[in-house]
C-alpha cells in the first residue's frame, strides 16, 4: 500500500472523528468525548499530512529546511497552545477564540499569497497546474485571500472588543452600508480582472480591501451582538480554511473547513433566532441598522441600596427565589457561595431556580457550566423562555453579575443598541437585588432602567464576597 493511499484512508477517519465531535459538543453529557474525537482525529490528520509531506505529497517532496521549519512550527505551535489552554480563564475564552479565528485567517491569507507566488515564480508554463486550470488556480487565490482577509481583521477587532481594549460599541461611519457594499462589488471586479491578468497589483489592492472590510464588518456591529460575531468569525475561518484546502489540493482541509463553516453558520443563525436578530443584518455588519440615537450609560435617577443582612432576610422570609447569573458571577467566581445558598434555601423549602439567558457570560452555555462546576441541579437551571412567564409570581430575583441580560431598555426603547434583544424579566418579580461593584453600564455600554425602579436595590461589591456575607448572615 503506497503513503499516498494511506493517507486518504487516514483522512477520511479522521473526517468522521470530526463529525463524530461535532455531533458529541451539541450535548453537555457527550461534550468531553466530542473533544477527545476532535483530538485523535486531529493527531491523525497530521501524522497523515506530514507522512504526504514526507513522501513527496502534490508539490514535490519537502526539502530538509521545509521538513525543519515544519518541525519547529509544530513544537512552537504545541508550546503556545497547551501555555495558553492552562493558562486562560474562563471569562477569557472568547476573546482567545477570537485571536484562534484571525490566525485561521492569517493562514488563508499566506497560502494564497504563496499560491500566487508559486505560479510566478516557476513561470505558469512549469507549474504542474495544467494551463485550463490556471484561471480557476487564480479565482482560488483571491477569493480564498479575501475570506481570508476579512476574517484575519474581523478576528482582530473581535479581540479587541472581547478584552475590552476598545470600545465595544459600534462604530458608525456615514453610509456604512454603501462602504461594504461598495467594497463587495469592487473585490468582485478584481476577482474578474484577477483570473483574466493575475497581476501583482491587484492581489496587493484585494488584500488590502479585504483587510480594511474585514475591520469595518466587525466594528460595525455592537457589544451586544458580539456572540453573534464570534461565531459568524467561526465560520468565516472554516470557509477560509475550506478555501486554503482547495489551493494546497488537500481533501481534509476543504471537508474539516467546510464542517467548521456551516456548523459556525448554524450556530450565528441559531443565536440571532434566541437574539431577535436579523441573520443577514449582522453577517453585513449591522446592514439596515441605523445609529442607535440613545445608549448612553449616564445614570437615570435614584437609586437604592440595600446590606447583606437586609436581602438575607428577605430570602428568609421568601417562598420563591429565582437567580439570574451574568458575566459578573464568572468574574467574581461566585457559583460556588451561590450553589451553597441555594442548598441552604432549598433545605428550607424554598423554591429556588436559576433563570439562564443565551447570552449571559461571554460564552453559549457560560453560566451553565459554572452552575455545573459548583454541583447545582440541572433541573432546577432553566432557560429564559422556562423562566420568564413565573417571574411575576416570583418573591425574590436575584441579579448576580448580570447587566445586558436584564435590561428593560431592550423591550421598552425602540432606539436602544440592544433593542428588540428577548431579556429576563426580572423586575416583575416582588423584589430585585442587583450584585455589582458600580453603577457602570454592561457589555453594550448602555445604563441599566432596572437599577432604578422602586422595586430594584444594589448591593454592591464583588459578588462572591457579598454571597458569601448573605451566608454567613443566613
Ligand atoms: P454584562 O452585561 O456583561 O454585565 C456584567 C456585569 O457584571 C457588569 O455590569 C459588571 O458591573 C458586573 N461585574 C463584573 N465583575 C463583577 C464582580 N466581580 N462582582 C460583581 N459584579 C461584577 O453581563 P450579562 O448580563 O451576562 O450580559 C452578557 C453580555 O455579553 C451581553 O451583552 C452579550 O451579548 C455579551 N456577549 C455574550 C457572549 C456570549 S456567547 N454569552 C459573547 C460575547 C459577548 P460592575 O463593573 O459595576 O461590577
Amino acid at each position: 500500500m503506497t503513503i499516498q493511499s494511506l493517507a486518504t484512508a487516514a483522512y477520511l477517519v479522521a473526517a468522521l472523528l470530526f463529525i463524530l465531535s461535532l455531533a458529541g459538543l451539541s450535548k453537555h453529557e457527550s461534550g468531553k468525548r466530542g473533544i477527545w474525537f476532535g483530538i485523535v482525529g486531529m493527531a491523525i490528520a497530521l501524522i497523515a499530512t506530514i507522512a504526504l509531506a514526507l513522501d513527496g505529497g502534490v508539490h514535490g517532496a519537502m526539502t530538509t529546511i521545509g521538513i525543519v521549519l515544519m518541525v519547529v512550527a509544530l513544537a512552537v505551535g504545541a508550546v503556545i497552545g497547551v501555555w495558553r489552554a492552562r493558562v486562560v480563564e474562563m471569562t477569557g475564552m472568547p476573546e482567545l477564540i477570537a485571536l484562534l479565528h484571525s490566525f485561521v485567517g492569517l493562514a488563508a491569507v499566506l497560502v494564497a499569497w504563496s499560491g500566487f507566488v508559486m505560479v510566478e515564480a516557476k513561470g505558469a508554463a512549469q507549474t504542474e497546474i495544467a494551463p485550463e486550470m490556471l484561471g480557476i488556480h487564480h479565482a482560488e487565490v483571491i477569493i480564498g485571500l479575501f475570506i481570508g482577509a476579512v476574517t484575519f481583521t474581523g478576528s482582530i477587532v473581535a479581540y479587541l472588543k472581547l478584552a475590552a481594549k476598545i470600545d465595544s460599541k459600534p462604530m458608525m461611519l456615514p453610509g456604512k452600508n454603501a462602504i461594504n457594499i461598495g467594497a463587495l462589488v469592487l473585490f468582485l471586479v478584481l476577482t474578474v480582472w484577477f483570473v483574466i491578468t493575475p497581476d501583482l497589483w491587484i492581489l496587493i489592492t484585494a488584500t488590502v480591501l479585504a483587510l480594511l472590510l474585514g475591520w469595518h464588518l466587525v466594528a460595525s456591529i455592537g457589544g451586544g451582538d458580539m456572540p453573534v460575531v464570534v461565531s459568524m468569525l467561526n465560520s468565516y475561518s472554516g470557509w477560509a480554511a475550506a478555501a486554503a484546502g482547495f489551493l494546497l489540493n488537500n481533501n481534509l482541509l476543504i471537508i474539516t473547513g467546510a464542517l467548521v463553516g456551516s456548523s459556525g453558520a448554524y450556530l450565528s443563525y441559531i443565536m440571532c433566532v434566541a437574539m431577535n436578530r436579523s441573520f443577514i443584518s449582522v453577517i453585513a455588519g449591522g446592514f439596515g441598522i441605523e445609529a442607535p440615537s440613545s445608549g448612553s450609560d449616564a445614570e437615570q435617577g435614584e437609586h437604592q441600596e440595600v446590606t447583606a443582612e437586609e436581602v438575607a432576610d428577605m430570602l428568609a422570609n421568601a417562598s420563591s427565589v429565582v437567580i439570574t447569573p451574568g458575566y459578573g458571577m464568572a468574574v467574581a467566581q461566585a457559583q460556588y457561595p451561590v450553589a451553597e445558598i441555594t442548598r441552604i434555601l432549598r433545605e428550607r423549602g424554598v423554591n429556588v431556580r436559576f433563570g439562564i439567558h443565551p447570552v449571559a457570560g461571554r460564552l453559549p452555555g457560560h453560566m451553565n457550566v459554572l452552575l455545573a462546576e459548583a454541583r447545582v441541579p440541572y433541573d432546577i437551571v432553566l432557560e429564559m423562555d422556562e423562566i420568564n412567564d413565573d417571574l411575576s409570581d416570583t418573591d425574590v430575583v436575584l441579579v448576580i453579575g448580570a447587566n445586558d441580560t436584564v435590561n428593560p431598555a431592550a423591550e421598552d426603547d425602540p432606539t436602544s443598541p440592544i433593542a428588540g434583544m428577548p431579556v429576563l424579566k426580572v423586575w416583575e418579580a416582588g423584589q430585585v437585588i442587583v450584585f455589582k461593584r458600580s453603577m457602570a453600564a454592561g457589555y453594550a455600554g448602555v445604563q441599566n432602567p432596572l437599577f432604578f425602579r422602586s422595586n430594584s436595590a444594589m448591593l454592591f461589591g464583588d459578588a462572591r464576597e457579598r454571597v458569601e456575607d448573605i451566608l454567613k448572615a443566613l
